[in-house]
């Protein structure tokens, strides 16, 4: 018999063949408030399911007999030679998922040559994701939450540049928290200016509003507006993406305004609840748009075949988050690294099943629905 076989040669690659087994294993870590915090939807959770199931609604239609040999993801993005389409979404607070925070996702990312997107609510300082993204080698895009103090943002846009950024995501459909009872049960956000270190030192107002008729968050601009990215692609020196548009029609305007690419994305089902999942979206969308950027859309992406029929549908890239914060909060960077590494892997698969090698070769008629 050949010893090799069955031979167990990584811990973790060994007994995690699939994202989701790493959400319970996740929960376990992190249950109470942060868990909720992760897990959470808006309100009744309606699109947070539907994000998820609304891949699966999709059924593919594979080509045969096709030469699937040599299986090529490789693509370029605002100036990035990609080694796959999967990014890493910006999410809040890594620090609170594993001691080492942003950096560990930084080293994961580039174990798995995933390009990174730092928020704005990120655990770590500025100074320090330079710093690991510097060691690592690793590109990273800044996600912007325009603060009510726009000469404060334009600082804060300036220092994410110096420090390494190469792309803007201005996140556009959060003027304003959703509503997350998850974390309204929690008491989650009483403390809330302390967690954001990026933010730290940001002008925020006093809000005198008792907690149960609150509506606006100190650290979210409420009054950001079509003049604001009109502004943000005038003063920024790299390319600003607005994230979070689900309409043709302002993907459209957008890109009239100088958005060098868009980011299909209901916030992880965070903010309205009853939007459409994003895989609903984004078709109107790349018929207005995807002429003249790319498009990229998050929300609800757990398996290759998810990620093969987004580039069927017309998207240049994909992202992940709460998938990200599952591996590592059970893993630390090695976790970030094997769940991209498994989208990745499936994906590669998917595309050899349907007789697609290429990214180019991904496209609606790989989509059962559109069947001649
Ligand atoms: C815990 C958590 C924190 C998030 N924080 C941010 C954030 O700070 N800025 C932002 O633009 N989006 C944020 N998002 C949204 C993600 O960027 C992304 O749109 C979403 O997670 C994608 O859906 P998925 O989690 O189903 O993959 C967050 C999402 C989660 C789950």
């Amino acid at each position: 018999m050949n010893e090799s076989v069955g031979v167990r040669a990584d811990p973790v690659a060994d007994r995690i063949v699939h994202l989701t087994q790493l959400e319970p294993l996740a929960e376990e870590r992190l249950a109470g408030p942060t868990w909720d915090y992760v897990a959470g939807g808006a309100a009744d959770e309606h699109t947070l399911e539907d994000n998820v199931a609304g891949w699966s609604r999709i059924k593919l239609a594979p080509h045969t007999l096709v030469d699937v040999s040599h299986i090529d993801t490789t693509t370029t993005l605002l100036g990035h030679a990609l080694a796959h389409p999967i990014l890493i979404a910006p999410t809040a607070r890594h620090t609170a998922y594993h001691p080492d925070g942003e950096a560990a996702t930084i080293r994961g990312a580039k174990a798995a040559e995933a390009l990174y997107v730092q928020s704005s609510l990120g655990g770590t300082g500025l100074t320090e994701v330079a710093d690991a993204a510097r060691s690592a080698d690793q590109p990273w895009w800044f996600q912007l939450y325009i603060q009510r103090d726009r000469d404060w943002t334009q600082e804060l846009v300036e220092r994410a540049v110096a420090a390494g950024a190469t792309g803007l995501a201005v996140t556009v459909d959060t003027p304003t928290l959703g509503a997350r009872d998850r974390d309204k049960r929690d008491n989650l956000g009483a403390a809330a200016g302390a967690f954001y270190p990026i933010l730290d030192g940001a002008p925020v107002l006093p809000d005198a509003t008792p907690a149960h008729r609150r509506i606006y968050n100190p650290h979210l601009s409420p009054n950001i507006t079509w003049a604001d990215l009109e502004w943000l692609v005038e003063i920024s020196p790299v390319p600003v993406i607005p994230k979070g548009i689900l309409r043709a029609d302002d993907a459209h305007r957008a890109v009239d305004l100088g958005a060098a690419a868009v980011m299909v994305s209901n916030h992880g089902a965070r903010n309205l609840d009853t939007v459409p999942a994003t895989v609903d979206a984004l078709p109107g969308i790349v018929s207005r748009v995807s002429d003249r950027v790319p498009v990229i859309v998050d929300g609800g992406i757990r398996r290759g075949t998810d990620v093969a029929k987004a580039l069927c549908l017309g998207a240049t890239a994909v992202m992940i988050g709460r998938p990200v914060i599952w591996g590592l909060a059970t893993y630390g960077e090695r976790g970030v690294t094997h769940v991209v590494e498994m989208l990745r892997t499936e994906f590669e698969m998917a595309m050899a099943l349907l007789g697609a090698p290429r990214l180019r070769d991904l496209g609606p008629d790989l989509l059962w629905a559109n069947q001649p």
